[in-house]
């Protein structure tokens, strides 16, 4: 007897509809719980299996967690037309895993299954978790559809690196379970898509900790991943930027991304940043930059024989002062500041010394936010207008929540009123 599907609530007006595409990789285990938990978060979900799927994982798995038996032919199904119904009733479709030929059927327009049909019969935001094997996620044909399909609108939650089927590592694991559930759950919040928005702009993003050389070996740096960086990125060519992205990590390029420069010391991410600032629209400075650097580092290894060294520190630049004053007319200047202790003081003081536009106000002591996490919370704290509160979110939501406010700058947006009921936050260390 196969299982019955969970029991959830019927949808109602409120109830946001879901379906979940699960195509044919190792990985689809892993849409267990992504749709466990978009149930849990009160999301009526439809799963939608391809015959590849269901040589991994069962129907019967989904039909018990989902808010609807599983759904995997387009002629075997209650309805002789599932896709359309499926396709219309979506409040947001997404896809994980997404194998490299649904992408390539998606990005062609070509509906040989279920899933495709859906995805093409929709008008809903899609949101699509690629994952596969290393070499297959670094071929250009699937970056291109990638590109392709970012370009249209569609979310890309990007994979990650780590261990691959058959005990590879590399970049292609899928990513986290909690990561999809958030960057849907950030999407149906967040309505209909920006389109492109950002279109023809050029926006510079910095991303990730610099490293200062101690010796050959050694390096003084900081718990940076990146990841809000590289989500600002993504973002930003999702929305049509022409986007130069100046990283320290390694990670995977998000689609899109016209220009990727790799640096590692904070003097190298200024001789990156600086030439090409004057030719910018919009420069967002995420990454941590080292505040020190050694004095003299050593070419060779320090041994270990001659005790502990004694390594003298020297200021670094903080070329961010230098964009400021150099700011051409109609550029939008946005700095990060990490900080433990009164956060919105020191922002605050931040913003106006380095003269920025907006500066992310971000406590990387509080649970959930900062460094290495997969969502953030942070404030956004302007130069002539009411700071805006962002709640925990995944990064890319807080990116977006950014490039909003970004937007909103260079439309010369009359400054917004507070609003006392919503937590906007002035001078409220953030909680
Ligand atoms: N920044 C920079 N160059 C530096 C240091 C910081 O461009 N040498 C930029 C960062 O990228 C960030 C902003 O300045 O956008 C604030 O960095 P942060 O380290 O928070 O502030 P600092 O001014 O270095 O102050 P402190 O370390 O005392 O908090």
């Amino acid at each position: 007897m196969s299982p019955q599907p969970a029991v959830s609530p019927q949808p109602t007006d409120r109830t946001p509809r879901v379906v979940l595409g699960v195509s044919g990789g190792i990985a689809a285990y892993k849409a267990v719980e992504v749709c466990r938990r978009l149930v849990d978060s009160g999301c009526h979900v439809a799963p939608v299996l391809t015959e590849g799927a269901l040589r991994f994982v069962g129907a019967p798995t989904f039909s018990a967690l989902a808010s609807e038996p599983a759904h995997t032919s387009l002629f075997d199904d209650a309805s002789p037309i599932p896709h359309t119904r499926l396709g219309q009733e979506a409040d947001v479709v997404v896809v994980a895993p997404a194998t490299a030929r649904v992408l390539a059927d998606y990005a062609s327009g070509r509906s040989g299954d279920l899933l495709t049909a859906t995805l093409l019969a929709t008008r809903a935001p899609v949101v699509v978790a690629p994952a596969m094997h290393t070499e297959m996620w670094e071929q250009p044909a699937v970056q291109e559809n990638l590109a392709t399909l970012s370009a249209r609108g569609v979310v890309i939650v990007p994979p990650e690196e780590g261990r691959l089927a058959g005990g590879d590592v590399g970049a292609g694991r899928l990513a986290a379970p909690e990561t999809i559930a958030a960057a849907v759950l950030g999407v149906l919040a967040d309505g209909p898509s920006r389109g492109r928005d950002l279109d023809g702009l050029k926006v510079l993003v910095t991303a990730g900790g610099t490293r200062e050389r101690i010796d050959a070996v050694r390096v003084i740096s900081n718990r940076s991943s990146g990841k809000q960086g590289y989500a600002l990125a993504a973002e930003a060519a999702a929305r049509g930027a022409r986007v130069t992205l100046v990283t320290t990590v390694e990670r995977p390029v998000p689609p899109g991304v016209a220009e990727v420069v790799r640096v590692e010391s904070a003097a190298e991410m200024e001789a990156a940043v600086v030439p090409r600032a004057p030719g910018q629209d919009v420069i967002v400075m995420a990454a941590a930059v080292a505040d020190f650097r050694p004095v003299e580092p050593s070419e060779r290894k320090i041994k270990k024989d001659g005790g502990p060294p004694a390594i003298s520190l020297e200021p670094t630049h903080d070329f961010l002062v230098d964009l400021g004053r150099a700011k051409p007319a109609g550029q939008v200047l946005v700095g990060f500041a990490a900080e433990t202790d009164d956060v919105l003081a020191n922002a605050r003081r931040k913003l106006v010394a380095k003269q920025l536009d907006l500066i992310v106000a971000n406590d990387v002591g509080a649970p959930g936010a900062g460094f290495e996490h997969d969502t953030n919370r942070v404030v956004l704290v302007f130069a002539n207008r009411v700071d805006h509160d962002v709640p925990l979110s995944d990064k890319r939501t807080v990116a977006r929540a950014v490039l909003d406010a970004v937007v909103d700058l260079r439309k010369g947006a009359a400054p917004t009123a507070p609003d006392l009921t919503d937590g906007t936050s002035q001078g409220d260390p953030i909680q």
